[in-house]
C-alpha cells in the first residue's frame, strides 16, 4: 500500500497506460482524480476502481479545462501528478499538416505545462511529486514522427528543468520514458504513403517479448511517485524492452 491516503491526479485515463496506472495506484491505497477527454472510456475506469476514482472530463487543448481538472483533484490537497494524456500522430515530414503539429505540441506538452504550473502550489504544501510521460521519442529522432518527438524531446526538458527549479522547495519531478507499448495508441493504422520500413523497424524493442504492456509501465510510475524514490528527482527511466540499445 504505497499510497495509502495519497491524493493522485492521473490524466489520460480513459484507456491504456493512464488506465493502468489509476489501477495501481487505486489498489495500493490512493484516492484517484482520473481526467480524459474521452468520457466513456473514463467511466469503465472509474467502474473498474470503484470508489476510490473520481473522473473528470478536461480537454488537454483547452488552458481553463486543465486548470480545472488539476482544482478538481486538489480539493482536499494533492500529492502526486501523473501526466499520461497525450496523442500519436506520425507520417512523412512533407505531407504532416503544420495543424497536427501544433496539436501534437497543445496536448502533449502544452497541457503539461499548464498541468504543472496549475498543481505545483499544492505539491510544494504536500511535498508531493509529478511524474511526466516522456516517451522513447523524447529522446532519440524516430522517423517519420518529427512532431511527437519534438513534443517528447520537450516534456522530457521540462520534468528536468522543473526538477532543477522545485528541488529545494520538496518537490520531486520525474519522467518514465515508455518504448512500444500495445495500448489503442500503437493500434493505429499506418500513413499512406510509401514508408521505408527497414528503418521504422529500428526502432523495435530487443528483448524477447520487447513490447510493453501499460501495466509494465505504470509499475515504473508508480515507483518513481513512491516514497522508495524519496532521493530521485530529473530521473528519466526508459522502459522500453531495449528499443534503444544499439
Ligand atoms: N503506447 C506507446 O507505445 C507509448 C510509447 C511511449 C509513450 N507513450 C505515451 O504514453 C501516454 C499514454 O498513451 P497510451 O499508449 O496509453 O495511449 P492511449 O491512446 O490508450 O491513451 C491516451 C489517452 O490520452 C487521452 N487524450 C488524448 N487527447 C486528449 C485531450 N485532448 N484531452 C484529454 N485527454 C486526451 C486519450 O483519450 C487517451 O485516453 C501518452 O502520453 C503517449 O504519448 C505511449
Amino acid at each position: 500500500m504505497r499510497f495509502s491516503g495519497k491524493r493522485v491526479l492521473i490524466t489520460g485515463a480513459a484507456s491504456g497506460i493512464g488506465r493502468a496506472t489509476a489501477i495501481l495506484f487505486a489498489r495500493e491505497g490512493a484516492m484517484v482524480t482520473i481526467g480524459d477527454i474521452n468520457t466513456a472510456g473514463l467511466t469503465e475506469t472509474a467502474v473498474l476502481i470503484g470508489e476510490a476514482a473520481r473522473p473528470v472530463a478536461y480537454d488537454a487543448e483547452d488552458h481553463d479545462s486543465c486548470c480545472a481538472l488539476v482544482a478538481a483533484a486538489a480539493e482536499g490537497g494533492l500529492d502526486v501528478v501523473c501526466n499520461v494524456a497525450g496523442m500519436l500522430k506520425w507520417g512523412p515530414t512533407e505531407d504532416f499538416a503544420a495543424a497536427d503539429f501544433e496539436r501534437l505540441l497543445r496536448i502533449n506538452t502544452t497541457s503539461v505545462f499548464v498541468i504543472c504550473q496549475a498543481a505545483l502550489p499544492h505539491l510544494v504544501k504536500s511535498s508531493g511529486n509529478i511524474v511526466n510521460i516522456g516517451s522513447t521519442s523524447g529522446l532519440r529522432g524516430m522517423i517519420y514522427t518529427a512532431g511527437y518527438c519534438a513534443s517528447k524531446h520537450a516534456v522530457v526538458g521540462m520534468t528536468t528543468a522543473l526538477a532543477a527549479e522545485y528541488a529545494a522547495r520538496g518537490v520531486r519531478v520525474n519522467a518514465v520514458c515508455p518504448g512500444h507499448v500495445t495500448t489503442l495508441m500503437t493500434q493505429q493504422a499506418p500513413p499512406a504513403g510509401d514508408l521505408d520500413w527497414d528503418m521504422v523497424m529500428r526502432g523495435m524493442p530487443k528483448l524477447v517479448d520487447g513490447s510493453c504492456a501499460p501495466e509494465d509501465i505504470a509499475e515504473a510510475i508508480a515507483y518513481l511517485a513512491s516514497q522508495k524514490a524519496r532521493k530521485a528527482t530529473g530521473t528519466v527511466l526508459v522502459v522500453d524492452g531495449g528499443q534503444l540499445v544499439s
